[in-house]
Formats: structure tokens, C-alpha cells, sequence
């Protein structure tokens, strides 16, 4: 569980962000409070999500969107819902949360 290079939470409701711990590049994403991390690699093309920065959340944190071509996956499941991978999944990375911290588990 030790990770010094652990971001800090302060990661606004309904909002992603990419992070990189333990050298793996991974999308945290808040969705009303509850935080879920996936790999940032979309099912589609095996590519990030986000090559122009910024979050891929909607308003309302229930949909994240891959910023290469539009699919659209559930924010607490990584399930793509809509786009060209419908049916497949982000791969969700377990973690734990201490002190105002994420540690992959
Ligand atoms: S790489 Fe994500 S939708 Fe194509």
C-alpha cells in the first residue's frame, strides 16, 4: 500500500481525472461523492480516453465519454453503454482510501 506518489482527493463531484500511480496510467472518477478508478484504456482501440485533457464525466457523473471516439461508459461500472464498444468494460483498478489519499491495493 505504499505509494508516494499518491494524489490527493481533490477531485470535484461528477468529474474524471487521469492519474498515474505505480506507474500505471488510470482514470479516477468521481460520480456524487463516490470515487472509482479505472485503467485509461478504452476497450475500443486499446488507446487513453482522454488525449485532450480535462474531465470525461457528464453533469450528471453517471456517464464518462472516451474522447477518441464517443463511447460512453457507466461511471461506477466501466461498462460502455453506447459507442463502438458497446457491451465491453473499462478495467476497474482496486484501491484503497487513507488520509485524504488513493493507494492501489
Ligand atoms: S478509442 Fe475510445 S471510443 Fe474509440
Amino acid at each position: 500500500m505504499d505509494s508516494p506518489n499518491a494524489p490527493s482527493l481533490s477531485i470535484a463531484d461528477n468529474s474524471s481525472q487521469s492519474v498515474t500511480l505505480e506507474g500505471r496510467s488510470l482514470i479516477l472518477v468521481n460520480r456524487r461523492g463516490e470515487l472509482f478508478l479505472f485503467e485509461n484504456n478504452c476497450p475500443h482501440a486499446n488507446e487513453s480516453m482522454d488525449p485532450l485533457g480535462g474531465s470525461l464525466s457528464d453533469d450528471s457523473g453517471d456517464l464518462i465519454r472516451c474522447q477518441r471516439h464517443g463511447a460512453e461508459f457507466l461511471a461506477h461500472t466501466g461498462e460502455c453503454v453506447a459507442g463502438p464498444c458497446m457491451g465491453e468494460t473499462l478495467t476497474p483498478v482496486a484501491f484503497t482510501l487513507a488520509g485524504g489519499q488513493i493507494y492501489l491495493d
